[in-house]
């Protein structure tokens, strides 16, 4: 598949990584592009400018803060019809809290932005375990994935199955309040209550 990933600090350099490796055709992108084209180098990937970036995407990758989402998408362009994958979590500058939520959900806020469809995914995963990979020594990492548009959904289960993770359908973009409260928990449990960073929320059934 056609993938972009915009950004390519911790999350954006470990998606282009894993979904490289996957064998996706990966363009990356962002604001530097000295800084895009070290990462595309190292993974075996593309970049290409932010105005152009998403022209052949299938999916974009939103990798940037939640507060610079509104300026990434406008320096992408028009996305309408394409899917977009929301990573970001709207946390508060310790980390320790979100800005948003109970209300609404920075998923919610960034389909607001764009003629795209939105999918929560990935947000629950600590950068360290994209890079280390998918694969725990009892079962694979999961991916909760939410949105409002199926097939834009089946879209991205289909790209993290492929990455090895497990995903889990997490419902509509609505849940993205849920997923991102998950996330929150996941980084005090990381960092807060000093498990590190090689922890993944999953669910399991009986
Ligand atoms: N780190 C984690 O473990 C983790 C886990 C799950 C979810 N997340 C979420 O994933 C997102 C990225 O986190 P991160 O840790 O990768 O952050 P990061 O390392 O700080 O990387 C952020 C990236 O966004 C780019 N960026 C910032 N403003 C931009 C703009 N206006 N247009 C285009 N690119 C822009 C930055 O590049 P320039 O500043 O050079 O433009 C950089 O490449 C955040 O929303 C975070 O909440 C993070």
């Amino acid at each position: 598949m056609q993938i972009t990933v915009v950004g390519y600090g911790n999350v954006g350099a470990g998606m282009v990584k894993q979904l490289s490796a996957a064998g996706h055709s990966v363009t990356v992108t962002g604001r530097q592009m000295e800084n895009a084209e070290k990462v595309a180098t190292q993974y075996g990937a593309r970049s290409a400018p932010l105005a152009s970036a998403s022209d052949n995407a299938e999916l974009i990758v939103l990798a940037v803060p939640y507060d610079s989402v509104a300026a990434a998408l406008d320096a992408l362009g028009t996305l309408d019809g394409k899917v977009v994958v929301d990573v970001t979590n709207p946390l508060t500058s310790d980390y320790m809290g979100l800005t948003i939520g109970h209300t609404t959900s920075a998923a919610e806020e960034i389909a607001k932005l764009t003629g795209a469809s939105v999918v929560k995914a990935f947000n629950t995963l600590f950068a360290q375990v994209l890079g280390e990979g998918p694969v725990f020594p009892s079962q694979a990492a999961s991916v909760f994935v939410a949105s409002d548009d199926a097939a834009a959904k089946e879209r991205v289960v289909a790209v993290a199955g492929s990455m090895g993770f497990s995903t889990i359908d997490a419902g509509g973009l609505k849940n993205a309040r849920y997923l991102e409260a998950v996330a929150g928990l996941n980084i005090y449990l990381g960092y807060g209550a000093g498990l590190g960073t090689q922890i993944s929320p999953t669910w399991i059934t009986r």
